[in-house]
């Protein structure tokens, strides 16, 4: 069934990259009752109301963690149906810690929001155009701290670029272009033979709740008074990146000539966001595959985007007939590597992040004494399962130092370099040159932090009322 677009928060149809800024408003219900008839007032903008010609001056959107779904009077037992990872949240236990990567430094004990008292209950999303982005923000948490709230912070991100050039993250690299397009209008028969070639476009249940997913099933859970359909988990990271550190390292490792072509490998493409050199097979930023690089020469197999996309089908060797399809099931076709990249399109992300703190060149930050700034990224992203979907993709295929055959090394730009526990090192990265030659960087530094996060629920419209009515 085609999604009801009237019923489902914008941020699901669009990142809105051209309009202005951000402000993350963070707050914890202190009275309920207040808090709620407050919610009820608010108009978020709904995805109908996205394209077709029309432009939007601002966007409000709100998500609940499960701590503010407690606040607001849902008993355990009424949220019982919700996903397990939302119930526990980001930061429950030391072993979801360990494997996101979330030790050390990024350890939840140090986070400056998203734990203990600092744990927000609602994230209140507002963009809107440069000018009127601060008198909007504070206006907004102004009226929820005299409504029953308190705040917990409010993060703010850069203006997006007044050009028409892409957004780039803090380490100077385009940044959102490869995304996953929702099946909007139920068109698509998950499982089908085309499934066996890359595709972007994916079933509404890899984000939407209430819709089938990729495996033809309906994702969430319509039992309980929270009505879940439309609704998505929300995946919100505040991560800082070490811009003067990570160039620096590129700068010891590579040369200053060398180190924008070693960065542009370990991200996976250009540094413009093209497709590295012998992938692309068509014009645009999305037109490539892995397909014809099973090795790696092109983009290396340890790179972020390939960590974060490996970019196959239900089989990473492709079709190959009916015979070979049969020969597959039996073990008799296929490797390691590419049987532990197998089946990308469950585990696609919907990315809804933004940089924030103050740009740089590369070549500024590789300047010798280049002062230390504070920026990052407001990492969102969206998906209907928290455990298959970002802690798969951040835990088994970013952080982990054994991924898709390679040992020792984890993802380039966000690896906690944490070693073994028999000590062996994993800041190692595989990659060939320009030439050809196979090469291994070592020593990588530790180059992103994490300052806080949390696991939200951005219910659908309708969802939204079932809360603020408890
Ligand atoms: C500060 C941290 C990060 C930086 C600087 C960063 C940077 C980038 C860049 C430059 C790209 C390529 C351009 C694009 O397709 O958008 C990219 C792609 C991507 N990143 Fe990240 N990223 C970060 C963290 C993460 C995290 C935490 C995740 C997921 C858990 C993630 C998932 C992805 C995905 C899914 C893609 C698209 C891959 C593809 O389909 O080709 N990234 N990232």
């Amino acid at each position: 069934m085609a999604v009801d677009r009237d019923d489902v928060q914008a941020l699901v149809r669009s990142g809105f990259g051209s309009l202005g800024s951000a402000r993350y408003i963070l707050v914890r219900i202190v009275d309920s009752a207040r808090a709620k008839a407050w919610l009820r007032g608010l108009v978020p903008t709904r995805a109908s109301e996205v394209g077709e010609g029309r432009t939007l001056d601002t966007v409000l959107q709100v998500a609940f963690t499960r701590a503010g779904l407690r606040a607001l009077g849902f008993t355990a037992a009424e949220l019982e149906s919700m996903a397990p990872e939302f119930l526990d949240g980001m930061a429950s236990d030391a072993r979801r810690s360990h494997r996101l990567g979330d030790v050390g430094e990024s350890a939840p004990a140090h986070w400056e929001w998203g734990t203990g008292a600092r744990e927000p209950h609602v994230l209140l999303l507002l963009l809107a155009g440069p000018n009127r982005i601060a008198d909007w923000a504070s206006h907004v948490e102004r009226d929820a701290l005299a409504n029953g709230f308190f705040l917990v912070t409010t993060l703010a991100s850069n203006p997006a670029p007044e050009d028409t050039g892409p957004a780039r993250e803090p380490f100077g690299f385009a940044d959102g272009l490869s995304q996953p397009e929702i099946d909007w209008d139920a068109k698509l028969r998950p499982s089908a033979r085309a499934d066996r070639a890359y595709r972007s476009h994916i079933a509404a249940g890899e984000v939407l709740l209430g819709h089938r997913n990729e495996y033809g099933a309906i994702a969430g859970d319509a039992t309980g008074p929270l009505v879940q359909r439309n609704g998505s988990y929300l995946v919100y990271r505040q991560l800082a990146q070490d811009v003067t550190g990570f160039w620096g390292w590129l700068r010891a490792a590579a040369g200053p000539d060398g180190a924008r072509e070693l960065a542009e490998r370990m991200v996976g493409r250009s540094i413009d966001g093209a497709p590295l050199p012998g992938l692309a097979h068509g014009t645009g930023p999305e037109d490539f595959d892995f397909q014809g690089d099973p090795e790696g020469f092109q983009c290396p197999l340890g790179a972020h985007i390939r960590r974060a996309n490996p970019r196959v089908g239900d089989d990473p060797l492709g079709p190959r007939g009916i015979l070979g399809n049969l020969l597959s099931t039996a073990g008799l076709l296929g490797t390691a590597a590419g049987d532990a990249v197998a089946s990308a399109r469950f585990h696609r992300l919907l990315r809804r992040g933004r940089p924030y703190g103050r740009a740089m060149t590369p070549e500024q930050a590789m300047r010798t004494g280049a002062p230390k700034t504070e920026a990052g990224l407001h990492f969102l992203c969206l998906n209907a399962s928290l455990a298959r979907q970002f802690e798969f993709v951040q835990g088994a295929w970013l952080i982990s130092p054994t991924f898709g055959g390679l040992s020792q090394e984890g993802d380039p730009l966000i690896g906690d370099r944490s070693p073994f526990p028999d000590d062996r090192r994993t800041d190692l990265f595989r990659y060939h040159d320009a030439q050809g030659m196979p090469r291994i960087a070592q020593g990588m530094d530790r180059f992103v932090t994490v300052r806080g996060g949390a696991y939200f629920f951005l219910p659908g419209i309708e969802g939204l009322a079932s809360i603020t009515a408890r």
